[in-house]
């Protein structure tokens, strides 16, 4: 039995699905009992990922936990050293967690956080994996109405920076495989995507796939600040994506998918298949 943290959120979903489809069984972590309506997972907790309570409760019974701490979660850190209290206490075999590519980025606070996870999972002696993906091709839907719109794709740094862009799907079987199979313990798997793309090149494909001209839009940084403050982002959320942001503008983020190929047995998923999948009409 596997317990899946953040279970209701984008990634969590996702990998409930991709373990569903090798028949294994799932606790599914939810932050609120409604959540449950959405048949994610038959066994589910129910509560906040700061109860150091229900995480002994949710981890007996658990061989492994997939642990998934929400997006841009500033106390990530303690909520990872109850996880790895919990597995302690009740004797889960494994540790898997969902970290980031390129922790090391201490100019990105929610990069930072995750390689002093990673860091205390190292020394906390339980058994453990670490799988590192790169940005979600699916970050690019959050754009779709402007694009359908306004045939614009507009992002707040350089459109000719380079990111790895890689397929939810892909990351979530692959993390099924990792936690279904023995043999990926004391791995670190950096989850690149297929190709490093500019902005430039993710609007040439979304042109290509929606029939009409798209064009990639640099908004500068400020801009966007004002704009999300208004639409009432916390000011905390605010900093931290500017800063992943000017991260971005400067240097992109590159990754390589040679891992994530390897443990899925075939090519990552192109951003041309994926746009054929998700940008159907
Ligand atoms: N997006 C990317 O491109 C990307 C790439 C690499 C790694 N990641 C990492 O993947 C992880 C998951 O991201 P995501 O986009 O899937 O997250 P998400 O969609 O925001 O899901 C997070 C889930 O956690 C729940 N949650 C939030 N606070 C909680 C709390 N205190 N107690 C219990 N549950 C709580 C949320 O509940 P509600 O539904 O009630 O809000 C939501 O269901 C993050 O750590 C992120 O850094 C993301």
């Amino acid at each position: 039995m596997i317990l899946v943290t953040g279970a209701a959120g984008k990634t969590g979903r996702a990998v409930l699905q991709a373990l569903a489809r090798r028949g294994q069984p799932a606790r599914a972590w939810l932050r609120r009992a409604e959540q449950a309506e959405d048949r994610l997972s038959a066994d589910t907790v129910v509560g906040d990922l700061e109860d150091a309570r229900l995480w002994v409760e949710a981890c007996r019974g658990i061989d492994a936990i997939y642990l998934i701490c929400p997006n841009m979660y500033a106390r990530e850190l303690e909520v990872s050293r109850l996880a790895m209290r919990a597995a302690q206490e009740v004797g889960v075999k494994r540790i898997v967690y969902h970290s980031v590519l390129h922790p090391q980025t201490e100019e990105m606070p929610h990069h930072w956080q995750k390689l002093r996870v990673e860091e205390e999972i190292f020394r906390s002696g339980l058994p453990f994996t670490i799988v590192q993906p790169c940005a979600y091709m699916q970050n690019v839907l959050a754009y779709r109405d402007e694009i359908e719109a306004t045939g614009r794709y507009t992002v707040p740094y350089d459109v000719e920076a380079r990111f790895a862009l890689v397929d939810l799907v892909d990351v979530a079987q692959a993390a099924a495989r990792v936690l279904t199979e023995s043999g990926h313990e004391g791995a670190v798997y950096e989850l690149g995507g297929p190709a490093n793309l500019s902005s430039l090149e993710i609007a040439q494909g979304l042109a290509e796939r929606l029939g009409r001209p798209v064009e990639a839009v640099e908004t500068p940084l400020e801009a966007w600040k004002r704009s999300a403050r208004a639409g009432g982002m916390p000011s905390e959320t605010v900093g931290w994506l500017a800063a992943m942001f000017g991260y971005y503008d400067s240097y992109g983020l590159i990754g390589n998918g040679n891992v994530l190929g390897w443990l899925l047995e075939r090519a990552p998923t192109s951003l041309a298949q994926f746009m054929a999948r998700t940008f159907t009409d």
